[in-house]
């Protein structure tokens, strides 16, 4: 594992470039297996998730490059309805290939998907979605075996159990491969999802939403794409807004999604940071004193539980107590024990609940990065602290942000990474 040594505090300044977003790219990649052409992806982020997404595409038997950020895949002639690919083990949206296989072999086996370890994380709605769809499943504690027979005698409406972001779009790769029109309410409609819904109707799919959270689909085996774009990462764009925000700086974010994070911009803007978004590109310039706030987790458009972590370097610099609710996962508010050892005011109310108390000027130490999104902030949190920090399991930043060292080096931060074998 390596590390990263950072040298604050930092003067960050300038300008960040936002990649593509990864949850939208690595569930394109499945996309693939659905389509009777080959597939181009541009703006395809190279982080070590998408690596993984893709040895698994390689080792199913697809054709696969990946260069200057676009992915070409031709699943065509993929034979093999097995997934036994290690890389499979190493994150969650492996999940995603059960839909586009079962479509297209009628059976699939799959091991139970890797990933961040913030909480339980069953694959309960995606097993239970097909089980009411009338997919036969077999589950023992290692893998998973799916298998139908007939898509006439396929149900044809099914209710998710949560508002998932993966059970949704496997659903939904699922049924716009097979030749049949069911309905799915109770889905999860973050961005990402809506990207993947334009893709498949652009290859011929049928998706519409006549009510809130629900989707009727009008598949066909016969789908084929050719091109797709993914849309910058919402993620990544909020968290180096954050960062701008959290230091007092001057800045901006270019291809920001302005239109999926008013919420956070607005969040932000009440505590008092001067943000201007025109276009695609989010100015902000440095703020007297920040106010406390309030969030809470929620499927979109409620607040994103990937940004919660890093909205701690607000509540670090605003004057006041802030609450910070994590209702998505149960362990996502781990990293607070790691800023407590920087020196940050924080009372652990319970797993979901936290108040920190600023302002507060940050100590350097040494972190565990402990998750992706736990990482970044960590690492930001390192930037603006006193000393020399070492942030410690690198790669599990490197599964989400592109090129961290060089963008964070371009905005004035003293980050360097050290190999350890
Ligand atoms: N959940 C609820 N209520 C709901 C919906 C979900 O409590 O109505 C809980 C679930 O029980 C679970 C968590 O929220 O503990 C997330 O569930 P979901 O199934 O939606 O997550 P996922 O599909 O496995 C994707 C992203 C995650 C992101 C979540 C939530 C990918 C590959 N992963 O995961 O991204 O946090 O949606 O938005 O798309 C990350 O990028 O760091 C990451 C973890």
């Amino acid at each position: 594992m390596d590390r990263f040594i950072i040298d604050g505090p930092c003067q960050i300044k300038g300008s960040f470039e936002v990649s593509g977003a990864k949850n939208e790219a690595l569930k394109l990649i499945p996309l693939a297996f659905c389509l009777k052409s080959p597939l181009k992806i541009f703006n395809v982020p190279d982080i070590a998730d998408i690596r993984s997404q893709l040895k698994i595409a390689g080792d199913l038997g697809a054709m696969v490059e990946f260069a200057a950020n676009t992915v070409s895949i031709d699943a065509t002639g993929v034979e093999r309805w097995q997934i036994t690919s290690h890389a499979a083990k190493k994150l969650r949206a492996s999940i995603v290939y059960l839909g586009p296989l079962l479509a297209r072999f009628g059976q699939v086996r799959c091991p139970h998907p890797g990933g961040c370890v913030i909480g339980a994380r069953s694959i309960d709605t995606h097993t239970q979605a097909f089980r009411d769809l009338g997919i036969k499943i077999e589950e023992t504690c290692d893998e998973i075996y799916l298998s139908f027979e007939d898509v006439s005698k396929l149900a044809a409406e099914i209710r998710l159990r949560e508002q998932s972001v993966s059970a949704t779009e496997n659903v939904l790769l699922f049924l716009s491969a097979i030749g049949k029109k069911t309905k799915v309410t109770n889905c999860a409609i973050e961005p990402e999802i809506m990207g993947l819904v334009e893709a498949l109707n652009r290859a011929g799919a049928k998706i519409t939403s006549s009510e809130e959270r629900s989707f009727e689909v009008i598949g066909s085996s016969d789908l084929k794409l050719e091109e797709v774009k993914v849309m910058a990462d919402r993620i990544e764009a909020g968290t180096y807004l954050i960062a701008l925000v959290a230091s007092g700086a001057q800045g901006e974010v270019r291809n920001f999604p302005a239109e999926t994070l008013t919420g956070l911009v607005d969040i932000l803007k009440d505590s008092g940071a001067n943000i201007q978004v025109s276009g695609d590109v989010a100015k902000v310039t440095s703020s007297a004193e920040l106010m406390p706030f309030s969030i809470e987790t929620a499927p979109y458009p409620g607040f994103a539980t990937d940004l919660q972590s890093p909205m701690a370097l607000i509540a670090m610099r605003a004057k006041g107590t802030s609450t910070i609710i994590e209702n998505m996962f149960e362990n996502r508010l781990e990293y607070l024990k790691q800023m407590q050892k920087m020196g940050l005011e924080v009372n652990l109310i319970s797993p979901k609940k936290a108040e920190i108390t600023g302002p507060c000027q940050l100590k350097a130490t040494k972190v565990h990065s402990l998750d992706l999104r736990s990482g970044i902030t960590l690492l930001l949190a390192a930037a603006l602290a006193d000393g020399t920090s070492t942030l410690l399991e690198a790669q599990n930043i490197d599964r989400g942000y592109e090129k961290i060292e060089e963008k964070l080096q371009s905005v004035g931060i003293k980050i360097k990474r050290v190999k350890d074998d």
